[in-house]
């Protein structure tokens, strides 16, 4: 997040991929997340009132309610002279943090104009939190913790008011991710209330089911700390079939995810809300070959690597 004291703003805000525990971590389980290299760009212009030019691409529902965030995050910061418009190359709602990421660059622009310098990360990660509400009604916080940090984190919510556990995570190896895209899916939204509405019928078996997510996840996490991706890759496969059980996964997911440990992974699953459609992470020790097949069978795809921490 860089200002550009001539008056010209930029910020980017990293797309993410959840390695482990989507879902859950809205009841509190933990999750594991790691930034991409695509995201979002906000730039900003000085302009006589505080404007957003929505991406043309946008439209009905998402473009209202994306209209209605940035206004909130506006009025937030006392409406700053700037007139604000976007760049991505993220794949949009894909499960891929991209609302977060937009928030993240967002809320950096406006804070950048309204105080004349770079934000911290808390008020960038508050600011775009409440648009993250706009957007998704209950949102965990881990896509824009991720997003904001520009790190792998191991994230936890806590109760209600209480400030979630946001930690570093400390890769000892770098990962390999390759991202497919299964197809459209609905909204977050839809996806995680639907999930809300099966859980408030049957609370004892989905409680069991976020559980053992969030177990899988502090198991994938110690793993990815000491670099044994064998392990990691077979907490993601493992975590992809309890999302299965959840009922967020689909045939298309499934094919995915085993196209792509059949292509090689050491382990694949659904990222993001999932549902009908969206995207599938692999974990590969070489990305290449998988990533080949899929773009000669007119898959939408990209190689991202993480890499390790010092
Ligand atoms: O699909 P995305 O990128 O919106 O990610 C949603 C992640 C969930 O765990 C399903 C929801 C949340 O708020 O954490």
């Amino acid at each position: 997040m860089r200002a550009r004291p001539s008056g010209f703003l930029k910020a980017f805000g990293p797309g993410k991929v959840i390695l482990l525990g989507e879902h859950a971590v809205v009841y509190g389980s933990t999750a594991l997340a790691v930034p991409l290299r695509l995201g979002v760009t906000a730039f900003g212009t000085p302009s006589p009132k505080c404007s957003f030019d929505v991406p043309r691409a946008i439209s009905g529902d998402t473009r209202a309610r994306l209209l209605r965030a940035f206004q909130e995050a506006a009025d937030a910061v006392g409406r700053p002279s700037v007139r604000v418009s976007l760049q991505s190359t993220l794949p949009m709602s894909m499960g891929l943090g991209s609302s977060a990421a937009v928030a993240v660059a967002v809320a950096s622009v406006l804070l950048q104009a309204s105080s004349g310098r770079s934000p911290s990360t808390g008020r960038v990660r508050a600011l775009a939190g409440g648009m993250e509400v706009v957007f998704h009604g209950t949102p965990s916080g881990v896509d824009h913790a991720c997003s904001a940090l520009g790190l792998p984190i191991r994230f936890r919510r806590l109760a209600a008011g209480r400030t979630p556990l946001v930690r570093a995570v400390r890769l000892r190896r770098p990962l390999e991710l390759l991202v497919a895209i299964a197809g459209q899916r609905r909204a977050t939204r839809d996806t995680v209330s639907a999930l809300r509405q099966r859980q408030a019928r049957w609370p004892l078996r989905y409680r069991r089911l976020f559980q053992e997510v969030g177990r899988v996840a502090e198991e994938g996490v110690k793993a990815a700390e000491a670099g044994d991706l064998e392990a990691l890759g077979d907490a993601m496969n493992v975590n992809h079939g309890l999302l299965a059980a959840l009922g967020v996964s689909s045939p298309a997911l499934d094919g995915m995810a085993g196209f792509l440990r059949e292509a090689g992974a050491l382990g694949a699953k659904l990222t993001g809300a999932g549902g009908d459609g969206g995207a599938v992470v692999g974990l590969f020790p070489d990305a290449g070959p998988a990533h080949k097949r899929l773009l000669r069978a007119g898959v939408s795809c990209f190689v991202s690597r993480v890499e390790a921490s010092g």
